[in-house]
């Protein structure tokens, strides 16, 4: 028998145990494992029923994404050996009853599908989650689950890519049983049962009931599509799932099948497949660290401090609170340590006031935060998280006072979003404890967490950072040290290219219409409000002594600075605000024009594509610096960044690998001319134009 699928029976049934850690996934030969299993079960007179199973901590999680390149160029057709396994399962005159566990996803709910029963553990979720992947269900999903629940919640199901508990699966008709004791037990006394009872197998193929007149209150096909054209922007997988589960209600099964097997075959073809199966792998590589043994001790984190308690204080102490963690919150005096807890209160009093908490957690959370003036309260904190004004001089005061007053083997963080860890750990003893854990704002939901290392941070603080990111419920991305580390060095020619295109004649509203268009969360001017002109304009003054003074600087930031218009927090930069919402300010666009014509710039009209390749192209073309100067570990390292920290679309598959899926010698190409026309702050990078001659990738590398 097959190593993936092993065969064995108990009182007169045959039991399938899928054997493919750590996910068993249907990966080449596993379907044919099941294949073989099932022929020998029928061939035996002495076999009543079927059960199938995984072995392991999950049932099957869908089918191997590590061979869909493959399946894509065509050398391999794992669908369609899927497919016919499971009309040979469905076609077995022997009951088969799938017994589920962990998780049942993509191919693997597919397959319980085919079953004719269904049995789970209490704790079993089942999803078709292909659309996460830029696919459909390719194996009779979308055909099998709404002949079982009903068209609009298998759309809903198909679209979403939501995980249903048993509870609800049981519900809607997934599945049959919640199985209690033990699952495997549970699974073969239901094919003993049926068997006994002579039950006719149950094909899913041939129910038609919940087709006609399974409709519930989800949504209905067209108006899903609706809502997800606005909330998955720019993705075209979730429309194509609804097309495809629409087909259960024009088209017999075989037929809508063959449709079904053509949109998966066209998704899996799309750059956008490609982008997001790069993101899926990508947030699992960014977790190990080359070099990093995986056996390294971790230092205890069960208590911690953050000192300052302003907007990105509070935000992380909130982190650490969601994950159980006690907090101390330090603040310079009681006025805004006050204003933190205040916050950080209303925070939770709005998630319990939305059912998101109950009265209980609520009181929980806030009895682990501890607000403080005194150093001497920190002394039992196993990490310390430094998140006062960015400032240089104050940064080294703090680290000395934090290394005072921490326990030896302490870790001292910083919340920095550019400075120099080096320097930082300079001000303390113990620079191996010193690390840089850059969040987001609002800390509290951003999922990136980005880590910085210093020369001399140790392995086990690397480490334990790594492994805390993950207790945090953030996705980590481990850096090295320059300035602005690498989400925030990228960002600056991003925001640098979107000024010098205002000053040369586009206006804020297109330039941010142009990105958004593009797919990202928002568009560069409004996120410049959003993060403050304030905290641009000082940062820029923190190392305007080091920028040469022949380059173009922009020139409208500083005047808005002058303003007092410092964004979303003044209700007036870029735009004016009215509440959050921003409009367009006439008064900015006069100034944006008369700066232009002061300066001498020259003026003109662009459409969107240019927009997009200046503001874009000047992303990649550092990203490719941040890896020759090793940054960035790898480029899938910049696009999770990207992605989890900076609103980059998933679907396009962080800015790397849009520019492999663009193509490099396209990108170099313009680059060049843009570099011919605007200067040196375009030379284009080393890594680019290698990369455009070779034909590589960024991804290969
Ligand atoms: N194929 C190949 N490898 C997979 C996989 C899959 N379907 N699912 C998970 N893995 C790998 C991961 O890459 C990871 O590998 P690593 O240890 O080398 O990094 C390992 O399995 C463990 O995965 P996680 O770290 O994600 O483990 P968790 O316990 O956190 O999560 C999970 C488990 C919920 C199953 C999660 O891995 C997941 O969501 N997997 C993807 C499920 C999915 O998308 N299925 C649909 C596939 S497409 C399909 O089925 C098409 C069909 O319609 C024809
Ligand atoms: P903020 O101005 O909202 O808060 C800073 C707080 O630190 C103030 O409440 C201040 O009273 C307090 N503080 C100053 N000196 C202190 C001391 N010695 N002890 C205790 N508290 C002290 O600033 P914000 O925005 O929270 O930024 C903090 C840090 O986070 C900066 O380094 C910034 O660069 C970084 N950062 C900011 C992001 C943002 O979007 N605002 C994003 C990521 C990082």
């Amino acid at each position: 028998m097959s190593d993936l699928v092993h065969y064995s029976t108990q009182q007169n049934i045959a039991v399938l145990t899928i054997d493919n850690p750590p996910v068993n996934a249907l990966s080449s030969g596993v379907p044919e494992g099941i294949e073989a299993g099932l022929k020998r079960a029928l061939a035996d007179d002495s076999i009543v029923g079927i059960v199938l199973i995984g072995e392991g901590r999950t049932f099957i999680a869908g089918a191997d994404i590590r061979e869909f390149g493959r399946m894509a160029s065509g050398q391999l057709a794992v669908t369609d050996t899927l497919q016919r396994v499971l009309t040979a399962l469905e076609d077995s005159p022997k009951p088969v009853v799938a017994a589920l566990h962990g998780t049942a996803l993509g191919g693997g709910l597919e397959t319980a599908m085919a079953c004719h029963w269904r049995v789970a553990m209490p704790t079993a979720r089942v999803g078709q989650p292909e659309v996460n992947l830029g696919l459909i269900p390719g194996a009779g999903g979308t055909q099998r689950l709404p002949r079982l629940c009903g068209i609009n919640r298998a759309a809903e199901i198909c679209a979403t890519g939501r995980m249903v508990g048993a509870t609800e699966a049981l519900e809607m008709g997934v599945l049959d049983k919640i199985v209690e004791g033990k699952l495997l037990d549970g699974g073969i006394d239901f094919a003993l049962d049926q068997a006994a009872q002579g039950n006719p197998p149950r094909k899913v193929r041939e129910l038609q009931d919940r087709l006609d007149h399974g409709q519930d209150s989800s949504p209905a096909p067209e108006q899903l599509k609706q809502l997800l054209a606005h909330k998955s922007r720019g993705m075209t997988a979730p429309q194509r799932c609804i097309e495809a589960v629409e087909l259960a209600g024009t088209l017999p099964f075989d037929e809508a099948l063959k449709s079904e097997g053509e949109i998966f075959r066209e998704c899996l073809q799309s750059d956008q497949s490609q982008a997001l199966i790069h993101i899926f792998f990508g947030e699992r590589i960014v977790a190990k660290v080359p070099g990093l043994p995986k056996d390294l001790p971790h230092r205890t984190i069960e208590r911690a401090a953050v000192i300052g308690a302003g907007t990105m204080g509070t935000g992380i102490a909130m982190t650490y609170l969601n994950a159980g963690i006690p907090v101390v919150l330090k603040e310079i005096d009681s006025e805004p340590l006050q204003r933190g807890v205040e916050r950080i209160r209303s925070t939770y009093e709005k998630a319990r006031a939305k059912g998101r908490i109950s009265a209980e957690q609520f009181d929980t959370l806030l009895a682990l935060l501890t607000p403080t003036t005194e150093y001497g309260d920190l002394a039992n904190a196993d990490i310390l998280v430094e998140a006062v004004f960015e400032g240089m001089d104050l940064k080294k005061r703090v680290f000395a006072e934090m290394d005072a007053v921490a326990k030896p083997s302490a870790i001292l963080a910083s919340n920095t979003s550019t400075l120099d860890i080096d320097e930082i750990a300079s001000a303390t003893s113990r620079p191996e404890s010193v690390i840089g854990h850059h969040f987001f704002s609002p800390a509290n939901i951003m999922k990136l967490l980005e880590i910085v290392r210093g020369q001399q941070t140790s392995d086990e603080v690397i480490a334990t950072s790594m492994g805390l990111a993950r207790r945090l419920k953030k996705v980590a991305v481990l850096v090295g040290n320059c300035f602005g580390f690498l989400g925030n060095r990228m960002f600056e020619p991003y925001l640098r290219e979107a000024q010098f295109l205002l000053e040369e004649g586009a206006t804020v509203e297109q330039v941010d219409r142009a990105l958004h268009n593009f797919g990202m969360a928002m568009g560069p001017l409004a996120v410049s409000d959003l993060a403050g002109i304030d905290v641009s304009w000082r940062i820029r003054e923190e190392i305007k002594d080091s920028i040469p003074a022949d380059i173009r600087h922009p020139l409208v930031l500083p005047k808005l600075y002058e303003l007092g218009r410092y964004g979303q927090k003044t209700s007036a930069g870029w735009y004016r605000y009215d509440g959050r919402t921003p409009v367009a300010d006439p008064e900015v666009e006069n100034l944006i024009v008369q700066t232009g014509l002061d300066a001498g710039i020259e003026q003109r009209t662009f459409d969107d594509q240019e927009i997009v390749e200046r503001i874009i192209y000047a992303l990649i073309n550092e990203g490719a610096r941040v890896l020759t100067d090793h940054i960035a570990q790898r480029s899938v390292d910049i696009d999770i960044a990207y992605v989890y920290g900076y609103g980059f679309p998933a679907w396009r598959g962080g800015p790397m690998k849009h520019g492999d899926l663009t193509g490099l010698s396209k990108i170099c190409q313009r680059v060049e001319e843009f570099h011919q026309q605007h200067g040196s702050l375009w030379e284009p990078a080393p890594l680019l134009q290698e990369l455009s001659k070779s034909g590589g990738t960024f991804s290969e590398n």
